[in-house]
Protein backbone atom coordinates (compact mmCIF):
# COMPACT_ATOMS: atom_id res chain seq x y z
CA UNK A 1 0.00 0.00 0.00
CA UNK A 2 3.18 2.29 -0.66
CA UNK A 3 0.47 4.69 -2.39
CA UNK A 4 -1.20 5.53 0.16
CA UNK A 5 1.16 6.31 2.72
CA UNK A 6 2.84 8.72 -0.27
CA UNK A 7 -0.62 10.35 -0.97
CA UNK A 8 -1.45 10.95 2.27
CA UNK A 9 2.09 12.66 3.50
CA UNK A 10 2.20 14.42 0.16
CA UNK A 11 -1.45 16.13 1.30
CA UNK A 12 -0.10 15.97 4.61
CA UNK A 13 2.60 18.63 3.30
CA UNK A 14 -0.09 20.47 1.46
CA UNK A 15 -2.30 21.28 4.38
CA UNK A 16 0.20 20.71 7.57
CA UNK A 17 -2.04 18.50 8.48
CA UNK A 18 -1.89 17.86 12.67
CA UNK A 19 -4.40 15.43 13.13
CA UNK A 20 -5.43 12.33 10.85
CA UNK A 21 -8.12 9.58 10.46
CA UNK A 22 -7.99 6.08 9.12
CA UNK A 23 -11.76 4.54 8.99
CA UNK A 24 -10.57 0.78 8.10
CA UNK A 25 -6.75 0.22 9.18
CA UNK A 26 -6.68 -3.35 9.01
CA UNK A 27 -2.62 -4.33 9.47
CA UNK A 28 -2.01 -0.53 9.77
CA UNK A 29 0.45 -0.98 7.38
CA UNK A 30 -0.94 2.71 6.08
CA UNK A 31 -2.06 4.20 9.65
CA UNK A 32 1.68 3.79 10.72
CA UNK A 33 2.96 5.58 7.34
CA UNK A 34 1.15 8.57 8.20
CA UNK A 35 3.42 11.07 9.22
CA UNK A 36 0.92 13.36 11.28
CA UNK A 37 0.62 14.10 14.97
CA UNK A 38 -2.72 13.21 16.27
CA UNK A 39 -3.93 9.76 14.96
CA UNK A 40 -7.42 7.97 15.09
CA UNK A 41 -7.59 4.49 13.23
CA UNK A 42 -11.03 3.01 12.85
CA UNK A 43 -11.82 -0.77 12.60
CA UNK A 44 -13.84 -3.63 13.96
CA UNK A 45 -10.96 -5.83 13.47
CA UNK A 46 -7.92 -4.99 13.93
CA UNK A 47 -5.02 -7.45 12.15
CA UNK A 48 -2.82 -6.59 14.72
CA UNK A 49 -3.54 -5.51 18.57
CA UNK A 50 -3.93 -2.69 18.69
CA UNK A 51 -2.89 -1.58 22.66
CA UNK A 52 1.09 -2.08 21.01
CA UNK A 53 0.64 0.82 18.88
CA UNK A 54 -1.83 3.41 21.21
CA UNK A 55 -0.24 6.09 22.98
CA UNK A 56 -1.19 9.96 24.22
CA UNK A 57 -1.28 10.85 20.45
CA UNK A 58 -2.46 7.77 18.48
CA UNK A 59 -5.75 5.95 19.13
CA UNK A 60 -7.30 2.88 18.03
CA UNK A 61 -10.95 2.19 18.15
CA UNK A 62 -12.11 -1.07 17.67
CA UNK A 63 -15.38 -0.24 16.67
CA UNK A 64 -17.81 -0.32 13.37
CA UNK A 65 -17.42 3.70 11.77
CA UNK A 66 -20.81 3.94 12.35
CA UNK A 67 -20.35 3.82 16.40
CA UNK A 68 -17.46 5.86 16.07
CA UNK A 69 -19.08 8.44 14.31
CA UNK A 70 -22.24 8.12 16.87
CA UNK A 71 -19.84 8.54 19.88
CA UNK A 72 -17.75 11.47 21.48
CA UNK A 73 -14.38 10.53 20.24
CA UNK A 74 -14.26 11.80 16.88
CA UNK A 75 -11.79 15.12 16.87
CA UNK A 76 -11.91 17.58 13.97
CA UNK A 77 -9.43 16.30 11.40
CA UNK A 78 -7.23 17.90 8.67
CA UNK A 79 -6.71 14.55 6.68
CA UNK A 80 -9.03 12.03 6.40
CA UNK A 81 -8.51 8.36 5.06
CA UNK A 82 -12.05 6.44 3.95
CA UNK A 83 -11.13 2.64 3.62
CA UNK A 84 -13.62 0.72 6.00
CA UNK A 85 -16.05 -1.14 4.33
CA UNK A 86 -16.35 -1.04 0.86
CA UNK A 87 -19.76 -0.47 -0.32
CA UNK A 88 -21.63 2.55 -1.51
CA UNK A 89 -23.98 3.24 1.41
CA UNK A 90 -21.20 2.53 3.98
CA UNK A 91 -18.53 4.88 2.56
CA UNK A 92 -21.48 7.67 1.40
CA UNK A 93 -22.54 7.32 5.08
CA UNK A 94 -18.73 7.48 6.50
CA UNK A 95 -18.03 10.71 4.11
CA UNK A 96 -21.35 12.40 4.98
CA UNK A 97 -20.45 11.81 8.89
CA UNK A 98 -16.64 13.46 8.26
CA UNK A 99 -18.21 16.74 6.87
CA UNK A 100 -19.51 17.44 10.57
CA UNK A 101 -15.65 16.92 11.76
CA UNK A 102 -13.69 18.85 9.63
CA UNK A 103 -13.08 22.55 7.99
CA UNK A 104 -12.51 24.51 5.02
CA UNK A 105 -8.43 23.08 4.78
CA UNK A 106 -9.49 19.38 5.26
CA UNK A 107 -8.39 17.31 2.69
CA UNK A 108 -10.30 13.49 2.04
CA UNK A 109 -8.28 10.04 0.12
CA UNK A 110 -10.90 7.96 -0.14
CA UNK A 111 -10.18 4.41 -1.57
CA UNK A 112 -11.29 1.77 -4.01
CA UNK A 113 -13.02 4.53 -5.98
CA UNK A 114 -12.40 2.67 -9.57
CA UNK A 115 -13.27 -1.17 -9.63
CA UNK A 116 -10.50 -3.59 -11.61
CA UNK A 117 -13.26 -5.38 -13.01
CA UNK A 118 -16.95 -6.45 -12.96
CA UNK A 119 -15.98 -9.60 -9.30
CA UNK A 120 -14.81 -6.48 -7.84
CA UNK A 121 -17.03 -4.01 -8.15
CA UNK A 122 -19.65 -6.42 -6.77
CA UNK A 123 -20.67 -4.97 -3.23
CA UNK A 124 -21.20 -8.45 -1.18
CA UNK A 125 -17.70 -9.76 -0.39
CA UNK A 126 -18.45 -13.22 -0.24
CA UNK A 127 -20.16 -13.06 -3.21
CA UNK A 128 -17.29 -11.16 -5.19
CA UNK A 129 -14.80 -14.01 -3.79
CA UNK A 130 -17.42 -16.85 -5.07
CA UNK A 131 -17.63 -15.22 -8.45
CA UNK A 132 -14.49 -14.90 -9.18
CA UNK A 133 -13.57 -18.32 -8.04
CA UNK A 134 -16.19 -20.11 -10.43
CA UNK A 135 -14.94 -18.17 -13.16
CA UNK A 136 -11.38 -19.27 -12.73
CA UNK A 137 -10.01 -15.65 -12.42
CA UNK A 138 -7.52 -14.98 -10.11
CA UNK A 139 -6.98 -12.60 -7.39
CA UNK A 140 -8.61 -11.36 -4.50
CA UNK A 141 -8.98 -7.66 -5.59
CA UNK A 142 -12.29 -6.18 -3.97
CA UNK A 143 -13.30 -2.52 -4.05
CA UNK A 144 -17.02 -3.55 -4.05
CA UNK A 145 -19.31 -0.48 -5.07
CA UNK A 146 -17.97 2.64 -3.57
CA UNK A 147 -17.46 4.17 -7.15
CA UNK A 148 -21.05 5.21 -6.57
CA UNK A 149 -19.42 7.33 -4.08
CA UNK A 150 -17.35 9.77 -6.52
CA UNK A 151 -20.33 9.79 -8.72
CA UNK A 152 -22.41 11.56 -5.56
CA UNK A 153 -19.70 13.95 -4.92
CA UNK A 154 -20.24 15.44 -8.66
CA UNK A 155 -23.69 15.97 -8.53
CA UNK A 156 -24.59 16.75 -4.91
CA UNK A 157 -21.65 18.56 -3.59
CA UNK A 158 -21.12 21.79 -5.07
CA UNK A 159 -19.35 23.10 -2.58
CA UNK A 160 -16.18 20.38 -3.16
CA UNK A 161 -13.79 19.32 -5.77
CA UNK A 162 -12.10 16.04 -6.23
CA UNK A 163 -9.78 14.18 -8.64
CA UNK A 164 -9.54 10.70 -9.09
CA UNK A 165 -5.59 9.38 -9.33
CA UNK A 166 -5.10 6.73 -11.61
CA UNK A 167 -1.93 4.91 -13.12
CA UNK A 168 0.13 5.01 -9.99
CA UNK A 169 -1.37 2.38 -7.57
CA UNK A 170 -5.16 1.68 -6.61
CA UNK A 171 -7.06 4.15 -7.50
CA UNK A 172 -8.29 6.68 -5.03
CA UNK A 173 -9.72 9.80 -4.95
CA UNK A 174 -8.54 12.98 -3.67
CA UNK A 175 -11.42 15.81 -1.93
CA UNK A 176 -10.95 18.97 -0.64
CA UNK A 177 -13.41 22.16 -0.37
CA UNK A 178 -13.27 24.37 -3.21
CA UNK A 179 -16.38 25.08 -5.01
CA UNK A 180 -16.74 23.67 -8.13
CA UNK A 181 -17.22 26.01 -11.59
CA UNK A 182 -19.69 24.87 -13.60
CA UNK A 183 -21.69 22.83 -11.27
CA UNK A 184 -24.35 20.26 -13.04
CA UNK A 185 -25.82 17.43 -11.38
CA UNK A 186 -25.75 14.97 -14.47
CA UNK A 187 -27.98 11.96 -12.91
CA UNK A 188 -29.44 14.21 -9.82
CA UNK A 189 -30.39 11.12 -8.43
CA UNK A 190 -28.87 9.33 -5.06
CA UNK A 191 -31.46 6.25 -6.41
CA UNK A 192 -30.00 5.89 -9.81
CA UNK A 193 -26.53 6.08 -8.81
CA UNK A 194 -27.77 3.20 -6.03
CA UNK A 195 -28.40 1.32 -9.06
CA UNK A 196 -25.30 1.68 -11.42
CA UNK A 197 -23.41 -1.74 -12.40
CA UNK A 198 -20.00 -2.13 -13.24
CA UNK A 199 -20.86 -1.69 -16.46
CA UNK A 200 -22.18 1.32 -16.41
CA UNK A 201 -19.10 3.12 -15.53
CA UNK A 202 -18.13 3.79 -19.02
CA UNK A 203 -20.85 6.06 -19.81
CA UNK A 204 -20.13 7.99 -16.31
CA UNK A 205 -16.49 7.82 -16.35
CA UNK A 206 -15.47 11.46 -17.42
CA UNK A 207 -17.32 12.60 -13.83
CA UNK A 208 -14.70 10.74 -11.82
CA UNK A 209 -11.88 13.44 -13.17
CA UNK A 210 -9.59 10.45 -13.58
CA UNK A 211 -5.93 12.22 -13.61
CA UNK A 212 -2.06 11.36 -12.68
CA UNK A 213 -1.14 11.76 -9.11
CA UNK A 214 1.09 15.08 -10.27
CA UNK A 215 -2.08 16.72 -11.81
CA UNK A 216 -4.44 15.57 -8.88
CA UNK A 217 -2.25 17.27 -6.66
CA UNK A 218 -1.58 20.38 -8.60
CA UNK A 219 -4.85 20.55 -8.37
CA UNK A 220 -5.56 20.02 -4.82
CA UNK A 221 -2.58 23.26 -4.38
CA UNK A 222 -3.99 25.50 -7.00
CA UNK A 223 -7.72 25.03 -5.08
CA UNK A 224 -6.26 25.79 -1.77
CA UNK A 225 -3.83 28.71 -3.07
CA UNK A 226 -7.49 30.31 -4.31
CA UNK A 227 -9.15 29.97 -0.77
C1 LIG B 1 -8.79 -2.66 2.97
S1 LIG B 1 -8.76 -2.81 4.69
C2 LIG B 1 -7.98 -1.30 5.22
C3 LIG B 1 -6.56 -1.15 4.79
C4 LIG B 1 -5.83 0.02 5.40
N1 LIG B 1 -6.55 1.27 5.25
C5 LIG B 1 -4.46 0.18 4.79
O1 LIG B 1 -4.30 1.00 3.87
O2 LIG B 1 -3.55 -0.51 5.22
C6 LIG B 1 -10.41 -2.55 5.14
C7 LIG B 1 -10.65 -2.66 6.63
O3 LIG B 1 -11.95 -2.10 6.88
C8 LIG B 1 -12.44 -2.73 8.00
N2 LIG B 1 -13.90 -2.52 8.11
C9 LIG B 1 -14.90 -3.29 7.62
N3 LIG B 1 -16.09 -2.78 7.96
C10 LIG B 1 -15.83 -1.65 8.66
C11 LIG B 1 -16.65 -0.69 9.30
N4 LIG B 1 -17.99 -0.78 9.26
N5 LIG B 1 -16.06 0.34 9.95
C12 LIG B 1 -14.70 0.44 9.98
N6 LIG B 1 -13.88 -0.45 9.40
C13 LIG B 1 -14.44 -1.48 8.76
C14 LIG B 1 -12.06 -4.18 7.83
O4 LIG B 1 -12.05 -4.85 9.09
C15 LIG B 1 -10.67 -4.06 7.20
O5 LIG B 1 -9.67 -4.22 8.17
Amino acid sequence: MGWSIRRLNRAQAINGAKTYLEIGVETGVTFKGVTVERKDGVDPYFAFDPATLANDRVRLHALRSDAFWASDLPLAYDLIMLDGLHTFEQTFRDFLASLSHAHARTIWLIDDTVPSDVFSALPDHSQSMRHRQRMGIPGYAWHGDVFKLVLALHDFFPTLSYATIINSGNPQTLVWKEPRAGFEPVMNSLEQISRLSFFDIDAHVARFNLVDEETAFARLTAGFAKA
